[in-house]
């Protein structure tokens, strides 16, 4: 959230939730083991011979250095795409001086650096479509042709001549981005329109719903600058209305079975699309994050028709209330159920009368193939049901597994991981959809489980096994349907840590190392006396103006090495990579040593480079620190998990004090960590990506100006960002190249 955040009308940030009620055991409950650390981490990660990928995110997918340990004899080459040259070491410190703090209404990169508007909220993807007036009046039923608000999570797909993926290319791409959430007061003449509680003009909603989702966008480069192909055949919004299919243990089956799909087998839309990945054959990843806000479903009404599983699952996703933008209040509904379909409540005779099941068909991570427009993109549930953040490909390697790296973005929610049935083969590079029946639809779903001593377990989330059975107390699970749909329930069973809201996951292609950030909790969720050795800090961070701030306001990222470098491994090992606090707060809570030059709070974006090995990108969604400066990007050049130590932690509490024990990385330093961007004002920097050969780099700006409330006083809006004067502000992705064309942040 950010200081001016929106919210609901108790004062709740309207992503900013938390639903598990569990008592899962907390560190100190758990038997310490007797390793030492020199022991943990005497296993070296980096296995010789073991060449790596990193692939999620923002790059050119796993185009980079397809298979890299060939088994003999080796595969036939792929025909597409040409190998991308070997990413360039990553330099011992940054290139570029510190941008400093700031509350101005601009975008700050380095000297030497241009940032550049590329694709703003509303701007047209099709032939014919007007520019965006940017006052509330462009027709609604152009915005399936228009840039989606709230950009965020983004992939650069390099494209050759013959238009196919082309990991390398410079100068030409699909750029790929999700539109998480919408900022409604700047989408209509004078905000939504609402009486008593009901939306009553169906054209405001129908802009939402196209406002939400996906862009896929051709980006060219002409001379030194970036531009969008308004009218490129591959051109394409997903929305909230797109046909979607289902794949996977919860396909065709009771839970996903509505009105509009009577066997379960598809739905219609995403929503809260937040971070991203990709896949080795070159498809996108969306991920559905916290979509559970945006279904109408009033409890007292609805329970008297629910079964005791039904209401605990529902309890848990946190399904209840009115719809966070009223959708499914508009009437009359549409033949084909548009608003409807957004009210999860028991209305007809079965579930195939209503969409009682609504919200099942949510929370997935959905591939969509932007090298075919016309293919339906598809929700890949053995990934799991939850509040998906991204999903991160781990290390690329011919002849075995894949897996995804993902977090579960709500307070005290868990860290995931899905390792593939089958190995990959070099083959299936360009396979589309079709490739992801073959890796995404069979596998194992892992939740991860941190121990005291820095050792970590991956429990498999199965049914028969780690309390997942039909005999489980909280929940008595009935297939496996019902372990992916209900994936946080069965977390609980399995003993998952809670975690301080998991965002983003990167791997860093020097190690195979997974880094998730974790972004920030309250003294509600984290009390003092419920610290554990990975979420080990309790303090209050005051703010200029004296507020109290206390929990874990600003966040820290965690990072883990799965064991003998084999992402399919069943165990791993763990330190805390770095803590988010202002640089003048004690040594207790700025543990990582951050000075002015590199300060920062709530880190949310972040992946590793494909350009530069080790280069890791940093963004932040903020509002405990935004009383001294606006959200930011910051370069990193991090180590290896151990190259820290042991440490004993202070936490404080007015007049209590507690001791937690934890595991530091080694703090950064300037050279090894340094803000590059800082954004305008009320926005949060999310989604980066950068061009085949790192000499662009591609930022979003969300929603810049989101906590401003009277759309009749223009003078009053927080930002005007980017098109200055008195205009209403807009999300937009920018693209930063170095004056020299050098590569960026080196
Ligand atoms: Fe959409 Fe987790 O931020
Ligand atoms: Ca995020
Ligand atoms: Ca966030
Ligand atoms: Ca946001």
């Amino acid at each position: 959230m950010t200081a001016n955040t929106r919210t609901d009308a108790n004062g709740i940030d309207l992503d900013d939730i938390g639903t598990n009620p569990t008592a899962n055991p907390s560190f100190a409950d758990l038997v310490a083991s007797r390793l030492s650390r020199r022991h943990l981490f005497g296993l070296g990660v980096g296995t010789a011979g073991t060449a790596l990928l990193q692939a999620c995110g923002g790059g050119s997918g796993g185009g980079v250095a397809f298979p890299v340990i060939p088994p003999a004899p080796a595969p036939a080459p792929a025909p597409a795409p040409a190998p991308a040259p070997a990413p360039a070491p990553a330099p011992a410190k940054l290139g570029f001086n510190a941008v400093a703090k700031s509350l101005t209404d601009v975008v700050t990169v380095p000297a030497g650096y241009t940032a550049s508007v590329l694709y703003r909220l509303g701007d047209p993807i099709a032939a014919g479509v007007a520019a965006y007036k940017n006052d509330g009046t462009d027709d609604p039923a152009t915005y399936d042709r228009r840039a989606g608000d709230h950009h965020d999570g983004m992939t650069f797909f390099g494209m050759n001549a013959s238009n196919k993926w082309d990991a390398a290319n410079a100068s030409r791409g699909l750029l790929v981005m999700n539109h998480e959430a919408i900022t409604p007061l700047f989408l209509h003449p004078t905000g939504q329109t609402v009486v008593s509680g009901v939306r009553t003009v169906a054209d405001e909603v129908l802009r939402e719903f196209y406002l939400h989702g996906v862009s896929v966008i051709e980006v060219n480069k002409s001379g030194s600058s970036w531009s969008h192909k308004q009218d490129s055949s591959f051109n394409r919004r997903v929305h909230t209305l797109t046909e979607m299919a289902f794949s996977g243990p919860a396909a065709k089956t009771d839970y996903l079975k509505t009105k509009y799909s009577t066997d379960g087998s598809k739905t219609r839309g995403t929503v809260n699309n937040c971070a991203n990945g990709t896949t080795p054959w070159g498809t996108y990843l969306t991920c559905e994050e916290n979509w559970a806000g945006y279904f109408r479903r009033i409890a007292a009404t609805d329970n008297p028709s629910r079964s005791a599983k039904e209401i605990a699952s529902f309890t848990r996703y946190g399904v209840a209330g009115t719809g966070r933008e009223l959708w499914a209040t508009v009437t009359p509904d549409t033949a084909d159920n548009i608003y409807g379909r957004w009210n999860a409540q028991v209305t007809g005779a079965s579930a195939t009368d209503d969409f009682r099941n609504g919200a099942n068909t949510y929370g997935w991570v959905v591939e969509i193939d932007p090298f075919n427009p016309a293919s339906t993109p598809k929700k890949r549930t053995a990934l799991g049901r939850f509040g998906h953040e991204g999903a991160c490909l781990g290390p690329v390697v011919a002849g075995k597994p894949l897996v995804w790296y993902m977090g579960d973005d709500s307070r005290n929610e868990y860290i995931y991981k899905f390792v593939s049935a089958k190995n990959w083969d070099a083959a299936d590079v360009g396979g589309g959809i079709a490739a992801g029946d073959k890796y995404m639809d069979d596998g194992r779903l892992y939740v991860a489980r941190f121990n005291a001593d820095g050792t970590g377990a991956w429990l498999e989330l199965k049914l028969g096994v780690n309390g997942i059975t039909a005999s489980n107390a909280a929940y008595a699970f009935a297939d496996a349907a019902d372990v992916v749909v209900n994936a946080r329930l069965a977390a609980d069973a399995a003993g998952a840590t809670k975690m301080d809201r998991p965002e983003w996951t990167a791997v860093n292609p020097k190690t195979g190392e997974v880094y998730v950030t974790l972004t920030n909790t309250n003294a509600s969720s984290r009390p003092i006396d419920k610290t554990d050795g990975a979420n080990p800090r309790f303090y209050n961070d005051r703010t200029t103006s004296g507020s109290d701030q206390k929990g874990n306001p600003n966040g820290h990222v965690v990072r883990f090495a799965d064991d003998n470098a084999d992402p399919a491994a069943l165990s791993f090992k763990w330190d805390v990579y770095l803590f988010g606090a202002r640089s003048t707060a004690s040594a207790d809570v700025n543990l990582s040593q951050l000075t002015a030059d590199n300060d920062f709070s709530s880190p949310d974006g972040m992946w590793f480079s494909h350009a530069t090995a080790g280069l890791l990108w940093l963004e932040t969604d903020d509002g405990a620190y935004t009383d001294v400066t606006n959200c930011m990007l910051l370069a990193a050049l991090p180590g290896k998990v151990g190259d820290g130590g042991a440490k004993a932690i202070t936490n404080v509490d007015g007049a209590t004090t507690r001791t937690q024990n934890t595991f530091v990385g080694k703090a950064p330093g300037s050279d090894g960590l340094r803000r590059f961007l800082v954004g305008p004002k009320d926005c949060e920097i999310t989604g980066i990506a950068e061009s085949g050969d790192g000499r662009a780099l591609f930022v979003n700006i969300q929603h810049p100006g989101e906590g401003s409330k009277d759309i009749g006083n223009p003078d009053g809006y927080i930002s005007h960002w980017p098109d200055g004067a008195k205009s209403r502000p807009r999300s937009a992705t920018v693209v930063i190249t170095k004056d020299d064309g050098g590569l960026i942040g080196l």
